[in-house]
């Protein structure tokens, strides 16, 4: 449940309470695909990290090691050991962009997977039903997450066809959730607006989902090869449809400044493989931008990633030796640059939290909002 505490504009400060656990809005859920965090981070690791929530994927856990094998193993939270809230993606999004061959049809689609090539149909009620397996405690609705730019007349007509997958989403977690074996009957369910860069579509879609009583709302179909401006320029046009006691989430998003540029548009969760993606590449959030260790004038630096971070990583190690451990391809390389990466986003909503509270998110947003995605 959604509690609104506190708000500066449209930026929201709130608080979401679960079965599995209380998390402190605006968040940042971490990354952990296949159920772990990639960069060999592990569940007690993420405490250490500040991470509130944690995020795993309905596709790449049905195609391996299989829903049915989780679930036997007490759902994600036993089978990881991470024991806070969890959010599942349902698989909408990365069916359409990782699986090939797709075909889709009302009852759902059909795809080769990524793994084996086998032949996997997926509609709303097969990842109601994973997802339920998978014991999150938020499952996400079955979606067509389209490619920008799209189509206006193609546009209206899937959104159509995900409102209809979002009513059969919801009758069949409403029934899952009865059943005497499942992981959680407590699991919560978001329904995601989607209409392309259309505001028209996106209000029509957005009005169509907020009717549905949702756990929560997300965004998607954004940050999908479209430009900032225009993913701001949605935001603000569906904002003022989206229900004010429901929590809302940014899928897939983003950078430290696109963060702030969402809290500060009405949005209270985010997720996204940047921190965990760029620190195996070697590239570092600090507050003052971004640093790239592959660059040779860190090759004798002695100093931290950042003086006076907190993280673990930032207690012990020089910047000259994470440098080394990554062009040496050694995995300690990367998960000293992971661990120090999530930390940072952990902390940068921390940050925006904390803000928010003093009524100076303005100020924050004035401060760091570019400054936080520049290249140093
Ligand atoms: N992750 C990022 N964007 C999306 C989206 O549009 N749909 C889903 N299901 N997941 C996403
Ligand atoms: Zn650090």
């Amino acid at each position: 449940m959604y509690q609104l505490l506190k708000q500066e504009g449209r930026a929201r400060r709130g608080i979401f309470t679960t079965v599995d656990g209380v998390f402190q809005t605006p968040a940042f859920m971490n990354v952990a695909t296949a159920a772990a965090i990639k960069g060999g981070i592990s569940a007690l690791d993420l405490q250490e990290l500040h991470c509130q929530i944690m995020l795993c994927n309905t596709y790449h856990l049905h195609v391996r090691p299989g829903d049915e094998i989780v679930k036997g193993q007490g759902g994600l939270k036993g089978f990881t050991r991470w024991p806070g809230p969890t959010l599942t993606d349902s698989g909408g999004f990365q069916v359409f962009s990782l699986a090939s061959l797709r075909t889709i049809r009302e009852e759902g689609v059909t795809f080769q997977s990524h793994v084996d090539g086998r032949r996997i149909f997926m509609g709303p009620e097969e990842s109601m039903r994973i997802q339920s397996n998978l014991g999150s405690t938020i499952a996400m609705a079955f979606d067509e997450c389209i490619s920008n730019p799209a189509e206006y007349e193609y546009t209206k007509r899937s959104i159509a066809r995900t409102t209809r997958w979002l009513e059969r989403c919801k009758a069949e977690m409403t029934h899952l959730n009865t059943l005497p074996d499942t992981v959680n009957p407590r699991q919560l369910l978001f329904g995601i607006n989607q209409g392309a860069t259309y505001d028209d579509l996106r209000i029509e879609h957005m009005k169509a989902i907020a009717d549905l009583d949702l756990d929560g709302y997300a965004i998607g179909g954004l940050a999908v090869g479209e430009e900032t401006g225009i993913m701001y320029h949605i935001i603000e046009q569906i904002e003022p449809f989206m229900p004010k006691e429901k929590i809302r989430y940014l899928m897939g998003v983003g950078t430290p400044s696109n963060i702030i540029e969402g809290v500060w548009r009405g949005v209270d969760l985010f997720d996204c493989v940047m921190p965990s993606r760029n620190a195996r590449h070697g590239h570092l959030f600090t507050w003052n931008g971004v640093i790239n260790l592959n660059n040779a004038k860190y090759q004798s630096d002695s100093s931290p990633i950042e003086e006076g971070c907190g993280c673990p990583v930032c207690q012990s190690y020089s910047r000259a030796y994470i440098r080394h451990l990554l062009k040496a391809g050694e995995m300690l390389g990367m998960r000293l640059a992971v661990q120090h990466n999530l930390y940072f986003y952990n902390t940068l909503m921390e940050q925006i939290r904390a803000a928010l509270d003093d009524g100076r998110f303005a100020q924050f947003r004035d401060e760091y909002s570019e400054r936080l995605s520049k290249r140093i």
